[in-house]
């Protein structure tokens, strides 16, 4: 009976659930406009693709949401060698980017195995997406990140709906692998809930930065927000695998 008394009400699961503010940038002009309907035919794609299936999504999501970090750490450092300019911070936050993204799939490929098919898409789509959004990048930085925006946008909706499967038992809530346990520092009893919570804060995260850094090169006005908090990691990956 003690557990019915802690267990979170419903109530409190939507809440939680819910916690994650819907951050929306407006778009502003052509550059904004492309990469937000860039994202939403990509979504459309997604949906298609996987439907509920939100473990194989997430796998399949993250090999691509690795990406642009590398390459626009990869573009600001060769910018900020040939131009002998500081590069304000932006390369380390986009490399740790990466990383936080490939520790994602790590942790849920120790939750679902992807299909055959599945691994092919990757192949695939890690080929012309590395080097299409390595070319934008050298046209429109600026472009590259909003879609970063955007996609983060997404992911923390992707996220939401996941954590409504677990809650509503269409997803089975199994024990947090040791290497999230590690990352995020958790608890020895957390569970795949947990590690859905602190994944979909990072993606809040990615997803302010790189919005911010989109209206930095736009020089817009920048709406001071901090951006949402970031979940504290291990320093220590190595340990975590
Ligand atoms: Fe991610
Ligand atoms: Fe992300």
């Amino acid at each position: 009976m003690a557990n019915s008394i802690l267990a979170p009400s419903d109530d409190s699961l939507a809440k939680e659930r819910e916690a994650e503010p819907r951050i929306h940038h407006i778009p502003q002009g052509f550059s904004d406009h492309f990469a937000l309907g860039f994202t939403k035919v990509l979504r459309f794609c997604a949906d298609t693709f996987f439907a509920k299936r939100y473990g194989h999504r997430a796998i399949v999501l993250e090999t691509v949401a690795g990406v642009p970090g590398m390459v626009g750490a990869t573009i600001q450092h060769l910018t900020s060698l040939r131009r002998m300019q500081d590069d304000h911070g932006w390369i380390r936050t986009l490399m740790e980017e990466a990383e936080n993204e490939r520790m994602h799939l790590m942790t849920f490929i120790a939750v679902a195995q992807p299909t055959w098919f599945e691994r092919l898409v990757i192949q695939l789509v890690q080929g012309g997406f590395y080097i299409a959004f390595f070319l934008l990048y050298l046209v429109s930085p600026r472009t590259a990140h909003r879609i970063v925006g955007y996609f983060e946008e997404e992911a923390v909706m992707s996220y939401t709906f996941y954590l409504a499967e677990i809650d509503e038992g269409r997803a089975e809530n199994v024990p947090a692998p040791a290497i999230a346990r590690h990352y995020w520092k958790l608890p020895a009893d957390a569970t795949l809930r947990d590690v859905v919570l602190v994944v979909r804060a990072d993606e809040a995260h990615h997803r302010d930065v790189n919005h911010g850094f989109a209206s930095k090169i736009a020089g817009e006005p920048i709406v001071e927000r901090i951006p949402a908090p970031y979940p504290e990691h291990a320093d220590d990956i190595r340990m975590a695998v």
